[in-house]
């Protein structure tokens, strides 16, 4: 018993890895990066808004491990290597890579009640949100994944969303480009196991509802509170009946990044209260 405990321990240890995480600034993402720091994970905070990215990554240096925090834009290929450089320079690796900067935007949504429909969206709109999440996703897994190649290892999670094969109301581009980044996480996975390493996996997150700032504008005018008639929606479309809680999601990342899972590459983890498992009747 004591020997196989001991093994056990060794497959969900992430003790002295590296993670780069996009969005490290945001609520999900910067809980995701506390986390990860507390089994001693060295974390590389990257995020469009540099002050919060700074905050995640003091936070981490707090419980004890190494982090930096890196300004970069997701969509901007020279700000993704630039980050790549720093980020290698100070750890020397990349173990870990979590796509997590993506979101919504008013201007990408349409909205019966003050006559927007589909056709009245402006198209920057639409490719605003679509880009933010797609290539926001694509580009650094194409910057960072080359110190995976020279590792022979490496991991990545990619964040997808419940409106990624039943697209939700309202959000044209987001579960467009959401269902994108689905088919992109099996396309990479088979792509470098095939041709690179069969150990660098590539698996996703499908998280259900959070209350965040980039839904605020969807389910609440205020991060937290509950009460609208798409909260009640959601809320009766979820089987338990409740909001996820950012922490919520750290028991699959740190599944999906360990070795535990091994032999799991291309598959998608939904963490969102059942869902996507309930038709709504
Ligand atoms: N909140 C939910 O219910 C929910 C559900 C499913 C999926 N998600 C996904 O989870 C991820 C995080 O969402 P969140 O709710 O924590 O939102 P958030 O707005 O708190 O975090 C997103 C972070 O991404 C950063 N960001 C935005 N554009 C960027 C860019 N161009 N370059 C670098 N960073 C950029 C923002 O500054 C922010 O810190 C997103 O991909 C989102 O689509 C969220």
């Amino acid at each position: 018993m004591g020997r196989s405990e001991l093994k056990l321990r060794e497959m969900f240890s992430l003790e002295g890895k590296t993670a780069v995480i996009t969005g490290a600034g945001g609520i999900l993402f910067g809980t995701v990066a506390r986390g990860l720091a507390q089994l001693g994970v060295k974390i590389a905070a990257l995020d469009l808004r540099l002050e919060e990215a700074e905050k995640t990554a003091r936070d981490v240096k707090e419980s004890g491990t190494d982090s930096l925090a890196v300004a970069v834009d997701v969509l901007n290929q020279e700000s993704v290597r630039n980050a790549y450089k720093a980020v290698v320079k100070k750890f020397g690796r990349v173990d870990i890579l979590i796509n997590g900067a993506g979101g919504n935007h008013p201007r990408a949504l349409t909205n019966k009640e003050e006559g927007v429909y589909f056709h009245n969206l402006s198209p920057e709109g639409i490719k605003f949100v679509f880009d933010l999440n797609i290539l926001g996703t694509v580009l650094p897994s194409l910057v960072f994944v080359e110190k995976m190649i020279e590792q022979k290892e490496g991991v990545i999670i990619n964040t997808s969303s419940m409106s990624a094969d039943t697209p939700l109301s309202r959000t044209v581009a987001y579960s467009a480009a959401k269902a994108a980044v689905s088919n992109f996480t099996k396309w990479l996975a088979a792509d470098l196991a095939m041709n690179h390493s069969p150990l660098i996996r590539v698996n996703e997150i499908r998280p259900g509802f959070f209350p965040t700032l980039q839904n605020a504008d969807l389910i609440n005018k205020t991060p937290g509170v509950l009460k609208s008639s798409r909260g009640q929606d959601i809320l009766g479309g979820t089987p338990m009946g409740r909001y996820g809680k950012p922490e919520e999601l750290l028991g699959g990342i740190v599944y999906l990044c360990s070795p535990s899972a091994s032999f799991t590459t291309g598959s998608s983890l939904a963490i969102d209260g059942g869902f996507g498992s309930f038709s709504g009747v």
